[in-house]
């Protein structure tokens, strides 16, 4: 019996009792019953996901006791409390966190006017308290049920995404089904994870695109984690399954400020002051011959506090690396080119990769390490016709406009565009520093040989042939294709051996913690989309 069956004044101790009844089917019986259907699909419930994330007894639940209002379909008969979305707040490693968790058990965590109602106040809480939003999707997307009410809370929810882009960190996590243009407001927040097999996005489902196309495609194939990290590029992450997910948020909580006028959380410093072994070893890593390749992770791994580091988007466009670090307890964004994968060229998904990662770092006052090796943009007529000018544009004008802290090593080659796009000194780094083996130049030695020399090599008999051509890519290399004439200049500030670089950085990075620097105003400016 609850208060509204009573014809009699309850006691108080009534009323307590009848506040626990409630509260029981809330979370106990509706629990019990979302346990059957989410672990029989190898998921779990929308509590579960918030008890894992989240430190132990922190969760403050809102609108626990929300109905929907809709009479139509018959829905009038099945009023579930929290009308499939548990919002609420919470801390993570002590520090403060809104959160919201679509309940698929409930009107298969379908979007309607309630559940809207509950996630934008939990979203315009995160935007009061200025700390990071979570949103766990796991939803057959609008409520079918409650029409064009539901499509209004979606814009409405795009719409408060845009609004807190740039301001509070956005992270969504895709548990289960995200279809429709439901798929737009975690595709407008800053950092997406997707869980392998139990997941899967797409504006349009296999059955549709059959119908529309013809053509036969699986869910996972379409939209499956896979997809959505190494190609499509929605996914920032793709993990292996629910715990994977949530450690990878938390982690990467780790690393972001709340806001975007608070500081990263900052760690204790240990390093080394002094040349350590590992810094040694950078001495030994770039290989003497220039098409040999190495791996960049082992230069980023010996330039970080205790080697460690959190890829963003590790799958997609491997060819450029970034992810988060610390050094000297602080946070740094790493954009790198990565010489094991197409030798770390710059094509259209590692531009736009590297852009929105750098632009998330300027905005939330996270200094940029870029560590260059890139013999320039891809050519060919697939990144052509593709959009690589529009496209490739993008890295340029994010590095132009951020204005937090810069430091760029140049490692080996930095040719052409590429030279000039990857934290060069003319797009506003700060420091900037170039190993010995670097090769500043136009083109690669033999490229710019070819086209130089073209007429006097076309005169030669093929014994002299190979034997001059030789030697004007080394005297081209000698006098072109090193440091020394970018230092000449000062495009370069410092020419150091590898070893010495892990200080360098360090120290230029505590240099750099008072930089001020304001853009010219204006309401926004217009990045090639
Ligand atoms: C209401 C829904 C629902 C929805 C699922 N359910 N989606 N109820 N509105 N959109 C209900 C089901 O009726 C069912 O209720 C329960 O949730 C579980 O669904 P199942 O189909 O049994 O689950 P499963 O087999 O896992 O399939 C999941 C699914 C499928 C692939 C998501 O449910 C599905 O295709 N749903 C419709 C998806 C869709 O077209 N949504 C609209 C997208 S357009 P019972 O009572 O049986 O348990 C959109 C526009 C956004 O979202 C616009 C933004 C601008």
């Amino acid at each position: 019996m609850t208060l509204e069956d009573l014809s009699f004044t309850p006691t108080t101790s009534f009323r307590i009792a009848d506040l626990a009844t409630r509260q029981d089917e809330v979370v106990r019986i509706a629990e019990k019953r979302a346990i059957d259907r989410q672990h029989a699909k190898g998921k779990l419930t929308a509590r579960e996901r918030i008890d894992l994330l989240v430190d132990p007894g922190s969760f403050v639940e809102l609108d626990q006791l929300a109905r929907h209002r809709c009479t139509e379909f018959g829905m009038d008969a099945n009023r579930p409390y929290g009308d499939g979305v548990v919002t609420g707040h919470a801390t993570v490693d002590g520090r403060q966190i809104c959160l919201f968790s679509q309940d698929f058990s409930v009107f298969g965590g379908s979007m309607g006017e309630v559940f809207g109602e509950k996630v934008l106040k939990v979203m315009d809480l995160a935007m009061t308290l200025g700390c990071p939003v979570v949103g766990i999707n796991d939803s057959g997307g609008a409520r079918i049920q409650e029409g064009v009410v539901s499509l209004a809370y979606y814009a409405e929810l795009g719409r408060r995404n845009a609004l807190a882009s740039g301001v509070i960190p956005q992270i969504s996590m895709i548990m289960g089904p995200c279809a429709g243009g439901a798929v737009y407001s975690p595709a407008i927040t800053d950092f997406t994870v997707m869980v392998e097999d139990t997941s899967h996005m797409f504006v349009t489902g296999p059955d549709v695109v059959h119908a529309v196309t013809g053509e036969r495609v699986s869910a996972q194939e379409l939209g499956g984690a896979g997809t959505n990290s190494e190609v499509a590029g929605n996914a920032h992450h793709r993990a292996a399954d629910e715990h994977d997910a949530i450690e990878w948020v938390q982690v990467l909580l780790g690393y972001l400020p709340s806001n975007n006028l608070d500081p990263a959380p900052e760690y204790t410093d240990d390093t080394d002051p002094g040349i350590t072994a590992a810094d040694l070893e950078l001495d030994r890593l770039v290989p003497d011959a220039l098409n040999q390749v190495y791996d960049m992770t082992e230069v980023i791994a010996r330039l970080v506090d205790d080697g460690e580091f959190t890829e963003i988007h590790g799958a997609f466009a491997p060819n450029m690396i970034c992810a988060f670090a610390r050094i000297q307890g602080h946070t740094v964004g790493v954009v790198a080119n990565q010489p094991r994968c197409q030798a770390g060229v710059i094509d259209i998904d590692a531009s736009e990769k590297a852009a929105r990662f750098v632009r998330f770092c300027d905005a939330f006052g996270i200094p940029l390490l870029t560590l260059a090796d890139v013999p320039g943009y891809l050519p060919g007529v697939d990144q052509e016709r593709g959009g690589i000018i529009r496209r490739g544009a993008k890295l340029i004008y994010a590095y132009a406009e951020a204005t937090v802290p810069k430091v760029t090593v140049v490692t080996r080659k930095a040719y052409g565009g590429g030279y000039a796009v990857m934290g060069s000194k003319h797009l506003g780094a700060d420091v900037n520093i170039a190993w010995p083996t670097a090769e500043i130049a136009v083109m690669g030695a033999e490229g710019a040989v070819q086209v130089l020399h073209r007429r006097e090599l076309a005169g030669l008999p093929p014994d002299e042939l190979a034997r001059a051509r030789r030697r004007l890519t080394e005297e081209y290399r000698e006098r072109h294709a090193s440091p020394y004439l970018a230092a000449e200049r000062g495009y370069v500030d410092q020419v150091l051996a590898p070893s010495q670089t892990r200080v360098q950085v360090a120290r230029a990075l505590r240099a750099l913690r008072t930089k001020r620097q304001a853009l010219p105003a204006k309401k926004h400016g217009n990045i090639p989309l």
